[in-house]
């Protein structure tokens, strides 16, 4: 089978700085691989690189066949690559479901504000895209909530929401910065479970995350990066068990490995 997304030698320098270094992986469809690594270790760096925001100074990101290096976001996105930020995109006056259309939107020729309004010429339109719009909240288990201003929301709630706008681009691969962030044990169980059936459905997750245990449990794949190099990579119990792993979270995160 042939990878999805296939990275390869990605590099970038920051004024003398090896940010990363030579790292390369492949991501199947349906897979959950995270990178995780140290604070500073250029996990950012490379979701910045993979997702058009930064561009490589060495290396090509490859994506369902096609060289995607150094692409424009918008233009990823209508190939199948999707992503959220570490800080949340929501409209906080806005209610959950008017998010869930703007997401939708994006996908779509036509006027968003002619949508919201219902200006006749775009009413078909637009029941399409809330129809849309309540099947991806259903998704993310929010469907309750659709009414709700999104201000209003927990954080956790939040956080689904904007994977549920990021799901709207019908991705083939989601990248996700930091998912759990910020939430409590029961939220990030809540976004785990919520992951695993997004990968279930075929699309392919790229994970940075901070939570540990979270890594552990969902990812079937594992690289670890440190000081921009690429360091180790394997099953979750492979490298929990490396001991350059070990060494580059000694004394922060080491228990957590072992969680
Ligand atoms: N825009 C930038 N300009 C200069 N240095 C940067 C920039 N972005 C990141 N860095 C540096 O690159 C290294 C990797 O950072 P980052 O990718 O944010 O690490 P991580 O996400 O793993 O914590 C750090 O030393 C950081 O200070
Ligand atoms: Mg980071």
């Amino acid at each position: 089978m042939s990878a999805l997304l296939s990275v390869e030698g990605l590099g970038i320098t920051f004024g003398g700085l090896r940010a990363v270094h030579d790292v390369g992986f492949k991501v199947q469809p349906g897979e959950i691989l995270s990178v995780i690594g140290p604070n500073g270790a250029g996990k950012t760096t490379l979701f910045n690189m993979i997702s058009g925001i930064y561009r490589p100074g060495t290396g090509r990101i490859v994506l369902d066949g096609e060289d995607v290096t150094a692409m424009r976001p918008d233009l990823l996105a209508r190939r199948g690559m999707s992503r959220t930020f570490q800080n949340l995109q929501i409209f906080q006056n806005m209610t959950v479901l008017e998010n869930a259309i703007a997401g939708y939107h994006l996908t779509e020729s036509g006027s968003l504000l002619a949508d919201l309004f219902s200006l006749p010429a775009s009413r078909g339109r637009a029941r399409a895209a809330k129809d849309g719009a309540m099947e991806l909240l259903a998704r993310v288990g929010l469907e309750r909530a659709a009414e709700t201003e999104a201000g209003n929301l927990s954080y956790g709630k939040l956080k689904r929401l904007e994977i549920a706008r990021a799901l709207a681009l019908k991705p083939k691969l989601l990248l996700l910065d930091e998912p759990a962030a910020g939430c409590n044990a029961v939220e990030t169980e809540e976004i785990d479970r919520m992951i695993a059936e997004v990968a279930r459905s075929g699309v392919a997750i790229l994970l940075v995350e901070h939570d540990m245990k979270m890594v552990m449990r969902i990812s079937n794949h594992i690289v670890v990066l440190d000081h921009g190099e690429k360091i180790a990579e394997g099953d979750p119990a492979t490298v929990s068990r490396n001991p350059d792993v070990i060494a580059a979270y000694l004394g922060t995160e080491t228990e957590a490995l072992h969680a």
